[in-house]
């Protein structure tokens, strides 16, 4: 298995993937950012990955900038793609091309809390528990069908930055346990829907 892993920025979720042992049941064989300060990018030299900038602001349409992404991503020969902080929408074309085989991780408990700012949103909304949340992505935003999610409590004084570090802590647990599942063929998207071990999540 071959796995190309996007990022924009930390990359701690691309660390998590790179400290797994046993190893993920495939290689990163490549990471790409669309920021050139992406501490990622440093995480991966370190790691002797090869890493790409693809800077977006050097695009002036996002299917161009999508295009310019592919090209890359596909000398690689991927078997999977996976998100990991990678902040820029992405085109139906995009996700068309790698459909079945594109992976995300969002910080809440979707469907909840969509898009940016989940953690000030579920403390705000007195959520007693928050989460992260692995989903296979289709053309709906934040919107694919969820492999697997972690909750945590939300505290009386937690404030974003605090819950952020807790759900963090499990999306480090999670992401890796799902791509080894896509690795080992034991999670699919069919017709739609996500499966594991054959049945419906
Ligand atoms: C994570 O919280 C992830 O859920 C969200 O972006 C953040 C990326 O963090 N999509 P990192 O770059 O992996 O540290």
């Amino acid at each position: 298995n071959n796995i190309v892993v996007l990022i924009s920025g930390n990359g701690s979720n691309l660390q998590a993937l790179l400290d797994q042992s046993p190893p993920l049941g495939g290689e990163i064989v490549a990471v790409v950012s669309n920021n050139a300060n992406a501490y990622g990018l440093t995480r991966a030299q370190d790691a002797g990955i090869a890493s790409h900038v693809v800077d977006h602001k050097d695009f002036s349409d996002r299917l161009s900038f999508d295009k310019a992404l592919m090209a890359i991503i596909d000398q690689y020969e991927p078997n999977l793609v996976v998100l990991a902080g990678f902040m820029r929408i992405l085109t139906p074309e995009f996700v068309q091309h790698y459909q079945h085989c594109l992976l995300n991780i969002h910080p809440s408990l979707l469907p909840r809390y969509q898009g940016l700012h989940t953690h000030q949103q579920a403390i705000d909304a007195g959520d007693a528990e928050h989460g992260c949340s692995v989903h296979f992505v289709t053309d709906h935003l934040d919107g694919g069908p969820v492999i697997l999610q972690a909750q945590v409590p939300v505290f009386e004084d937690d404030d974003a930055a605090g819950l952020a570090e807790r759900v963090q802590v499990q999306e480090h647990a999670i992401y890796p346990l799902t791509i080894r599942w896509f690795c080992e063929g034991r999670v699919v998207l069919y017709q739609g829907k996500a499966y594991l071990d054959g049945a419906l999540l």
